[in-house]
């Protein structure tokens, strides 16, 4: 990230480096603005930001993402959401949002930006950003706000800047994530609790629909919109402040005072989506994964038929999913409309149900879908050990075909010495003791997302304890993730990443 600032803005000097990650939904769909209770977790997948406070007020932004758009130069003179500036509208929105809590920059900041959550997938490549900016700038300028404030803050830019009244589901999982652990929340008060994760022997796949997102924002809206007047019209009847205080037999039973059919299907999933959660939550606790997984596909017929945000892509990943063995439950996730679908599939069958959904789906839709096997990561993060990338050394060019070769198999002692020459252009050479280097072709069924996600769980491990250890390179697309590290620790780190990519 820093080489990346400095390539973009000259030196990076005093330029700091955050993480937030995406986060994907288990259960509990278009609840969290009905009052209702969801369940999702933060991943390991997310977006990297490294940012440095300026002394004027100019505000700089580029993304690795956007690579096209370029840097984006504004001011925090004229907090604007314009079509124009693309994505940065999401970053603005949050400097907008902390100023109206009280949170006012006084100077501006550069600010490059990369992520590994497909952009539009419904994985909230958009709030991941959100919340990365929140949590640099309160680094950056010692703000003292916790992250359930950078959440609210988060979803405020959202509803008021961005335009989409989201509910706080995304900014609240990104925010407070916690490794393998999911978080169960009341979205009525806030309330909320961890629930551990084990899933011994399953492994939670994402199926992203790879659908151009079309009218989803205005369908989202119109879906909120019609959850408003069903309650406006059920508070004639009931005394309630929101969907997710009524239980089934309770709506059965004054359902009558919704004059419309649509809006009554609309309530019904509401009000059941969030029976399910509950329900799904003490039977995780109970270690009933089997019966957490048929609340799974249950949350996605009601998402299908009475809600109808699903479509002819996503029913189609979930058909296929539902058919294939060792799934224990599949359904859309996120808001729906395309995106991504997420199943929980026993290790043995993940290969095969890459293999089977993923052809099925081509056959249907006519073009591919694409899968990954997530990890449930932490929330925000400032990164201490340096992270940057291999294209901006300047003998990167002359190494080039080195890189290439090493690439196939791990290096022998010859090819490390000149790595560990290639790479001293990174910093101090005396530190590098050693490289070592996984690839992504060793892994049988992965895309390159999906290698750096797996590889980056199976080493991050081990970082945690490794101070010293640098990340040199994570090109996504690359085929490589290098690292260097103290050679003491080489042994113990290649062991723990040979078993966990020959587990998949
Ligand atoms: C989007 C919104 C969330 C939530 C989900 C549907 O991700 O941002 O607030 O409403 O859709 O559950």
């Amino acid at each position: 990230m820093l080489e990346l600032f400095n390539r973009t803005f000259g030196d990076d000097s005093d330029a700091r480096v955050f993480f937030a990650p995406g986060r994907v939904n288990l259960i509990g769909e278009h609840t969290d603005y009905n009052g209702g209770h969801v369940f999702p977790c933060a991943l390991t997948i997310g977006t990297y930001a490294a940012v440095r406070v300026r002394n004027d007020r100019k505000l700089r932004f580029y993304s690795d993402n956007f690579a096209d758009k370029g840097i984006i130069e504004l001011s925090l003179d004229d907090l604007t959401n314009r079509p124009e500036n693309n994505w940065t509208n999401y970053c603005l929105g949050v400097i907008w949002a902390l100023a109206q809590k009280g949170y006012e920059l006084k100077s501006g900041f550069d600010f490059v930006c990369m992520g590994n959550i497909p952009n539009g997938s419904g994985l909230s490549s958009s709030a991941s950003l959100e919340v990365l900016t929140g949590y640099a700038i309160k680094c950056l300028y010692g703000f003292d706000c916790d992250n359930i404030t950078l959440a609210l803050i988060g979803q405020l830019a959202e509803n008021k800047f961005v335009g989409l009244n989201c509910g706080i589901m995304d900014q609240f999982a990104i925010a407070m994530g916690k490794r393998d652990n999911a978080i169960f929340l009341d979205t009525a008060t806030l309330k909320y609790e961890y629930v551990p994760i084990k899933l011994d022997g399953i492994k939670i796949v994402i199926g992203n629909t790879n659908k151009k997102r079309g009218l989803g924002d205005s369908k989202y809206n119109e879906r909120r919109t019609e959850c408003e007047t069903a309650i406006e019209e059920l508070q004639k009847q009931v005394k309630i402040a929101s969907l997710g205080e009524l239980d089934n037999e309770t709506f059965e039973q004054y359902k009558a005072a919704i004059a419309d059919e649509i809006r009554l299907k609309r309530a019904r999933h509401a009000v059941s989506e969030n029976c399910r959660t509950i329900q799904a939550v003490e039977a995780l606790n109970a270690g009933k994964l089997d019966e957490f997984g048929l609340l799974m596909n249950a949350s996605h017929s009601s998402l299908d038929k009475d809600y109808e945000v699903t479509g002819k892509e996503l029913n189609a990943l979930v058909e296929a999913a539902w058919k294939q063995e060792g799934v224990i439950g599949a359904r859309m996730t996120g808001a729906g409309f395309g995106g991504c679908t997420v199943s929980l599939v026993k290790e043995e069958s993940v290969d095969a149900f890459i293999k089977n959904v993923g052809a099925e789906y081509l056959e249907k839709i006519g073009y591919a879908a694409d899968f990954y096997v997530v990890d449930i990561g932490d929330g925000p993060s400032e990164i201490e050990a340096e992270v940057m990338e291999v294209e901006g050394c300047e003998h990167h060019h002359h190494h080039h075909e080195l890189l290439q070769k090493v690439s196939l198999e791990m290096p022998d002692d010859e090819e490390l010495a000149d790595l560990a020459e290639l790479f001293k252009c990174f910093g101090d050479p005396t530190r590098m003791k050693i490289l070592f280097v996984l690839f992504e072709h060793e892994m049988c069924v992965c895309d390159i997302a999906e290698a750096v996600n797996m590889t980056q769980s199976a080493v991050s491990h081990q970082l945690k304890v490794l101070k010293q250890a640098k990340l040199i390179s994570n090109r996504r697309e690359g085929k490589s993730i290098i690292y260097m590290l103290a050679d003491e620790h080489v042994s113990s780190i290649i062991a723990y990443g040979r078993e966990h990519i020959e587990e998949k």
